[in-house]
């Protein structure tokens, strides 16, 4: 795991003072922490578990940074001295998961009553989620959620000296702390908040009530960052937001997203730039023609379809049409003929018919997606969908689900198949995880590619000649020049 610490705070007059009192709480809850560990003989563990998208994966890194500071020895053991669930509840299935997950650790806890266990993220900004906490599972030591991430070490403390639960949720924030300590996953990646929240209100969608309103870091901040970042060995940044594409509305300064991703081009050191999620009804020709031009954004987009049926995109208040969406992907295929395209579908929301799916297989096969996450609608709480009361009948939707998979797979197998004989960039991600004389590493289309290597070439882009597409990934070997 790879650790920034950042010690010289630019980011707001407040957000300065927060950073200066949150490490002042660090120091207080390590004291506390080492000397429990000097009773115990042995350091005290953490493990942070992380739900749902890359926004918590990246806040995860944030409370690892903290935790660390704090004096716990990281650990990927789930039986630790303090346990934290980062939670996702974009569907009922992530929150499922989490009570199995709890309940199981709740009986740990049993036999271990010092062990604290936490849980932060998106389930934890809905009121009942919050009672349901507090009333069945009552061991649970920290309840905070999305906007308050940075106050780990300051709800740690105040846990600690009070010695029972602490629950401190907020409705919204209007500062940026991001100047504490992160530990990344991966030394050589790492994402980097460049928005937060979500204004779009797609009907089906909890994100907009648990993330908040969307604000946009200023553009000077972000690029700090990453230049920071790159000093500290990343090579590839993934710029996060919900909707990429509306970045910059409500800054003082005049910026859009493709001028942000202009001025991360210049970063010297970075080699790769990703981004996620980019939205369909903003996304402009200027963001097309910067990407056509650059050298360093990967040659994929990310781009949520959701449905391809006008009626029920209206439905899902996603601002565009099935043409709107065939068009804007002429476009970039015009100026970006190789393009990687991949995208989110969802299946059985409310009132869609047969015609309907047609639609959606319609629009799958036209564009040929590189890939696909499909989901099942579920019903959220609290979103204006969760009063649709026309849902398809389950038999439907999981004989639609199905076809789609297949739809799908038949199409991405066949586009994965034209790589082979091509020798291209990868970026090696690891050994791996089935055969350890094999490298594991991204290609600029988000693929995967193994390939027989050492650990030596880990973080850094090597040439790569695609000798088997498996699908979904591919086997190659390394081609060295000169
Ligand atoms: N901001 C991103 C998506 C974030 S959520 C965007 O607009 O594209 C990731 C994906 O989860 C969505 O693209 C959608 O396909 C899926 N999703 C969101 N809410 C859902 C729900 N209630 N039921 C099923 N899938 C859902
Ligand atoms: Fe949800 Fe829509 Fe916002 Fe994406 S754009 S997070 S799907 S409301
Ligand atoms: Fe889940 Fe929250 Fe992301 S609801 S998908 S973790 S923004």
């Amino acid at each position: 795991m790879s650790e920034t610490n950042i010690t010289k705070p630019n980011e707001g007059k407040e957000a300065v003072r927060e950073t200066e009192k949150q490490r002042e709480f660090m120091s207080l809850v390590k004291e506390m922490t080492l000397s429990t560990a000097k009773a115990k003989g042995r350091d005290l563990t953490a493990c942070v578990i992380t739900f749902g998208c890359q926004m918590n994966e990246r806040d995860s890194e944030k409370l690892k940074g903290i935790l660390t500071e704090c004096g716990y020895r990281l650990t990927e053991y789930e039986k630790a001295d303090l346990v934290l669930f980062n939670t996702c509840t974009v569907r009922e299935n992530a929150n499922d998961r989490l009570y199995g997950r709890l309940g199981a650790i709740g009986r740990v806890k049993r036999d271990n009553p010092d062990m604290i266990i936490g849980v932060c993220g998106c389930m934890t900004q809905e009121a009942d989620e919050v009672g349901k906490l507090q009333k069945s599972y009552p061991f649970v030591d920290l309840i905070f959620g999305t906007f308050n991430v940075y106050k780990l070490a300051e709800i740690l403390h105040s846990r600690l000296i009070s010695g029972s639960t602490v629950t401190d949720i907020w409705e919204s924030n209007d500062e940026f702390v991001e100047l504490l300590p992160t530990k990344r996953k991966y030394p050589f990646k790492s994402g980097v908040n460049i928005m937060y929240g979500c204004d779009n209100f797609c009907t089906y969608c909890i994100v907009p009530y648990v993330r908040g309103r969307e604000k946009s870091r200023a553009s000077d901040d972000i690029v700090r960052e990453i230049e920071r970042l790159t000093e500290d060995g990343v090579a590839e940044v993934m710029l996060l937001g919900q909707n990429v594409n509306s970045y910059g509305k409500g800054l003082v300064e005049d910026i859009d997203f493709a001028g942000l991703l202009k001025k991360v081009e210049d970063i010297d050191k970075l080699k790769r730039i990703r981004f996620m999620t980019s939205h369909p009804k903003d996304l402009s020709d200027a963001l097309i023609d910067v990407m056509a031009a650059s050298d360093k954004i990967c040659n994929h987009i990310h781009l949520p379809l959701q449905s391809g049926s006008t009626e029920i995109l209206k439905r899902m208040n996603r601002g565009y049409s099935k043409e709107d969406y065939l068009e804007l992907v002429r476009r970039i295929r015009e100026k970006m003929p190789n393009i990687s395209i991949t995208t989110d579908i969802i299946v059985g929301f409310p009132g869609e018919t047969k015609e309907d799916f047609e639609e959606t297989l319609d629009v799958v096969r036209q564009v040929g997606f590189d890939s696909a996450y499909t989901f099942i609608y579920s019903k959220r709480t609290g979103t204006p969908a969760a009063k649709f009361d026309d849902l398809p009948d389950k038999k439907d939707i999981d004989e639609r689900f199905n076809e789609l998979l297949a739809v799908i797979k038949e199409i991405s197998a066949k586009r994965a198949e034209k790589l082979v004989g091509e020798t291209l960039e990868v970026l090696a991600e690891g050994i791996d995880s089935h055969d350890d004389k094999l490298i594991t590493g991204r290609l600029s289309n988000n693929m995967l590619v193994h390939f027989p290597g050492t650990d030596k070439s880990i973080g850094k882009i090597v040439n790569v000649k695609i000798e088997e597409s498996k699908g979904f990934y591919y086997f190659g070997t390394e081609v060295k020049y000169g």
